[in-house]
Parts: structure tokens; C-alpha cells; sequence
């Protein structure tokens, strides 16, 4: 890689992208090519969540009336009204799978799950679908007045452990539905690696962009780096890269791109949660890679063609039973690519402020 200043891989599929709607889907979707993708996995965090198949099918017609040259697998919002009935007509009408978000964990998650044995029919019926289970694996902090009250068998969930915390919980889901395919998404510790690494088959993780490069002390100040799950040590970061080289494609890339607007990064009320990595997805990734062989974390023939590909999109598509039907490949350049500070249309109020805007990285050439 470090040795390349040009690569050619089949277009890649991002396996987790926030999109929205109204203006700022009008303003992220035709990025998706720009930073290399032609098929991604859309998450159903909208206000109100998507937890309908005509809901779900009238959001993808908006996204395809923006940007027809995407391949859309859509996702349903886990939520009361999400019945084995629901999952039958899902799976009937084409809807890829369910992603489940802890209430009150991250943006627009108030109506998550708060108890999951309560919904084990519904997985249940997944498993007997063949649909994907997508979790956000974190547990709620505790509240800040209850900390003093967490004794030495309780741990106080902190942003910090809320992922490692929830493990027992990923593990029980496999081992209760170990035919149903479950996705444990943006991996940001090694103990998540390792805890989908114990599982079957039918388990896999997705790693984002900026989780291979980003740590604590990055966001702790930079609105711009601070999402859920928040970015870990060094160790983990450096974990999650070699899990890109040797993990025999049980992680693949879901950027979790999530745009906000810059007045939600920037202004007086509490910070919204989200990297937006949309526009040079696959850049950002080869960037964090060659980063990790300057540090002596992966070795340069570690990156090969193969791991290239599994990483960008035959590994994710294996685990999605998805094909890309388009044959369609794309070119990246080194250095090629300027981060712009702010994206932004003529029109649209939203702008969105890039991850490592005034950068550069990889260009995309079609
Ligand atoms: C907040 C968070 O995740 O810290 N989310 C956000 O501003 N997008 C609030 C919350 O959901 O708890
Ligand atoms: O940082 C995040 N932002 N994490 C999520 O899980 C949701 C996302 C969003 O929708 O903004
Ligand atoms: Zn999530
Ligand atoms: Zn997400």
C-alpha cells in the first residue's frame, strides 16, 4: 500500500450510513459515490423513527429520487410496534433487517429498547426470516446523581465502558438465536472484537472510518470527533486495525457517517453525536491504514488486494447476501483529494463541517 499511489477496487458497500431526510438528505446523499460506495445500509433513526415497511419504502423512494445511482438495503427502527407480523411483511417486501438502539443511548434513540428479552419473538422471527439484527451496542450511563451509589458488584456506566458492558448482552442474543445473523456495529474496543470473534458465523462487526484513527484526547475538545460509541485508547484503535488484516473478514466497513448540522456541533446546547465521513469514506479508511503501518501496528503486506476488497465490500456483502450487480470499480489516489471545511448547496440552510476538513486524502475516480 505505502508503496502505491494508485489502487483499483470493485465500488465499495458502506454497511451503516445515516442519510436523514428533507434538506440534509438532500445535501449528504449524492456524496455517497464521491467517497467510493454505491450501496449502503441506511439507518432508521429518523424523527419518527422508520418502524413501518411503507415508511421504510417511501423513505427509500425519497433517497433514489436524490441519487438514483445508489444501491439502498433498507432497516426498520426496533420498536414497540415491531411484531412478528411486521418482520414477515418486511422480509416479504424486500427490507434487509432491524437495527436496535438503547433508549436514550444516542441522536433520536428516546423510543429504543430498554429491555431486549421482551422482544425475543421478534428476533425470533428474524432468525426464522433469514433478516439482520443491528446493534448499537452500548448500555445507558447510569445518571450522573447516581454514580456515588454504584458499589463494588455495580459498575457506573460511563461513556467510556458502555460498550464492554453490553457485551453479555450481544452474547446472550447469539447464543439464544445462534441462526440469526446479528451485526455488532462500530466496533470501538478490543473486548468487542474479541467478543464477536467467540461467536459463530453468522456474526459479524462493522468498524467505522474514523474509529481507526481517532482516540479519546481527539474528541475530548473537537465537537467534530465526538460521536456514540466515543473513541477509544490507542490500544483500541490499534486493535481495530489489525482486525481489518487478520480477522478473516468478520469485520467490514460501516462508516456510521453522521451528519449533523454545524449549529448542533457548534452551538449552545449539548452536542450532537456524529462523525460525518460520507464524502471520502474510503479515503479516510487507506489514510488510518497507512498510518497504522507508520506506526509498526499492520505490516504493509498485511494490506493486500484481498484485504482491500473483503474490508470495502466482499466481506460485508458475504455476511448481507448481497451482490453488487453493477460491476461498477472505482480508482483512489493518494493525497489527491481535498477535505472541504463545510459542505454546503446553494439553497439548503443545513451544512455539515467534514471529518479532518482542510485535509487531504485519497481521490475517488469512477
Ligand atoms: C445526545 C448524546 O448522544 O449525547 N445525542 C445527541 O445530541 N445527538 C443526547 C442523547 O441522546 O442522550
Ligand atoms: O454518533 C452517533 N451518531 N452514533 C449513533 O449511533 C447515531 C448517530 C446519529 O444518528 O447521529
Ligand atoms: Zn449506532
Ligand atoms: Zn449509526
Amino acid at each position: 500500500l505505502a508503496s502505491l499511489d494508485e489502487i483499483e477496487i470493485p465500488a465499495a458497500f458502506d454497511a451503516h450510513v445515516h442519510l436523514r431526510d428533507g434538506e440534509m438528505s438532500q445535501l449528504v446523499t449524492p456524496t455517497i459515490r464521491q467517497g467510493g460506495v454505491n450501496q449502503v445500509y441506511v439507518m432508521p433513526n429518523l424523527v419518527p423513527p422508520v418502524t413501518t415497511v411503507q415508511q421504510c419504502f417511501e423513505y427509500r423512494d425519497r433517497l433514489r429520487a436524490i441519487e438514483p445511482s445508489v444501491d439502498y438495503l433498507m432497516s426498520l427502527y426496533l420498536h414497540e410496534s415491531i411484531t412478528p407480523e411486521v418482520i414477515r411483511e418486511a422480509k416479504k417486501a424486500g427490507i434487509t433487517g432491524v437495527k436496535s438502539y438503547p433508549a436514550g443511548v444516542t441522536t433520536n434513540s428516546s423510543s429504543g429498547v430498554v429491555d431486549y428479552e421482551s422482544f425475543y419473538p421478534v428476533f425470533e422471527e428474524m432468525e426464522k426470516q433469514n433478516m439482520i439484527l443491528n446493534l448499537h451496542g452500548e448500555v445507558p450511563s447510569t445518571p450522573a446523581h447516581a454514580h456515588s451509589s454504584a458499589t463494588k458488584d455495580t459498575q457506573a456506566i460511563t461513556i467510556l465502558n458502555a460498550e464492554p458492558a453490553f457485551l453479555p448482552t450481544f452474547k446472550a442474543l447469539h447464543e439464544r438465536f445462534p441462526k440469526l445473523r446479528i451485526i455488532l456495529e462500530h466496533c470501538s474496543t478490543a473486548k468487542a472484537l474479541e467478543a464477536v470473534k467467540a461467536c459463530g458465523p453468522t456474526v459479524a462487526g462493522t468498524i467505522t472510518a474514523h474509529h481507526l484513527s481517532l482516540i479519546i484526547d481527539d474528541w475530548a475538545g473537537d465537537p467534530f470527533c465526538f460521536c456514540k460509541p466515543v473513541a477509544k485508547t490507542p490500544e483500541d484503535r490499534d486493535a481495530l486495525l489489525r482486525a481489518i488484516v487478520n480477522s478473516n473478514g468478520r469485520f467490514f466497513l460501516g462508516t456510521d457517517s453522521a451528519p449533523h448540522d454545524s449549529k448542533k456541533k457548534r452551538g449552545e446546547d449539548k452536542i450532537a453525536a456524529g462523525v460525518f465521513t460520507q464524502p471520502y469514506a474510503v479515503g479516510y479508511v487507506l489514510d488510518a491504514l497507512e498510518k497504522g503501518i507508520e506506526r509498526g501496528v499492520i505490516q504493509e503486506e498485511d494490506v493486500s488486494q484481498e484485504v482491500l476488497e473483503g474490508f470495502f465490500g466482499k466481506w460485508g456483502r458475504a455476511i448481507y447476501q448481497v451482490e453488487d450487480k453493477s460491476g461498477e470499480k472505482v480508482v483512489l489516489k493518494r493525497k489527491a483529494q481535498d477535505i472541504v471545511d463545510v459542505l454546503k448547496e446553494d439553497g439548503i440552510e443545513v451544512q455539515v463541517v467534514p471529518f479532518r476538513h482542510g485535509e487531504q486524502t485519497w481521490s475517488v475516480t469512477w
